[in-house]
């Protein structure tokens, strides 16, 4: 039987930062991996990825993501400089495929440096905004910034932004809706560890709350 035994208590409250990151990106898993292009105020395209992340609004859809300060020495991350100075990007669906560029551009590398050029990723030009979008991801979405919101102790912000634009592979969406399965996207766990997608469970949906996540669904 489990009891309260089986469980370590720790203290959420004043835990130092690198505890806190620890154990929440243990915690809160599998996390989907926005690949996020941006630009800089000379055009220079900028490419990192973020798996503090979701959709947060439908009406209009709009993401979120938390971008800290840099571990070592607290600096602002180019990606967050870029949409503080200019507020738009495009968030590219991270997947199998592109697992090992999105993940070398995760490097620091400096801000003159563009991620894009340096490991050879492909782009697009946007529509709406002016990062381009990532040719090899099946969806990439165009962003306009919203809000940003500054979290806690001030390591963390959230940049909140509307999805202006989609983006969608014809390999993956049929104009209606978009076949996640063949997406494969990559998820990331705690540590350094991604995921694929596992077996899929079907259940029909039980409830059709209004406007809310499954309306439209059929079971
Ligand atoms: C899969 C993955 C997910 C990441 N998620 C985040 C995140 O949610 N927030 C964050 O601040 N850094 C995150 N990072 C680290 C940034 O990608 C890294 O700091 C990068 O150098 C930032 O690049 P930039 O300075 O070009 O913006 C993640 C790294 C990887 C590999």
């Amino acid at each position: 039987m489990t009891t309260d035994d089986t469980f370590s208590f720790i203290d959420g409250e004043g835990l130092d930062t690198a505890t806190a990151y620890r154990l929440i990106v243990g915690c809160v898993v599998p996390r989907p991996v926005a690949w996020i292009t941006t630009v800089d105020d000379t055009g220079r395209v900028n490419a990192a990825p973020f798996s503090s992340y979701n959709y947060v609004a439908t009406s209009p859809p709009m993401l979120a993501v938390n971008i800290a300060a840099r571990a070592g020495d607290g600096a602002i991350k180019d990606t967050a400089r870029n949409l503080r100075s200019n507020g738009e990007f495009v968030v590219n669906v991270a997947t199998e495929a592109t697992m090992e560029a999105m993940h070398g551009s995760a490097q620091e590398f400096p801000p003159e440096v563009s991620e894009a050029e340096a490991l050879g990723i492909a782009l697009l030009p946007s529509r709406k905004v002016k990062p381009p979008r990532i040719a090899a991801s099946p969806v990439q979405m165009e962003c306009r910034l919203d809000q940003v919101v500054t979290l806690g102790r001030g390591v963390n912000t959230l940049f909140i932004g509307e999805v202006v634009a989609f983006h969608l592979s014809r390999d993956i969406f049929d104009g209606s809706r978009v076949d996640s399965v063949k997406m494969r996207p990559i998820a990331r766990l705690g540590g350094p560890y991604y995921a694929a997608l596992g077996e899929i469970i079907h259940r029909p949906m039980l409830q059709k709350p209004p406007g809310g996540e499954g309306s439209a669904a059929k079971g």
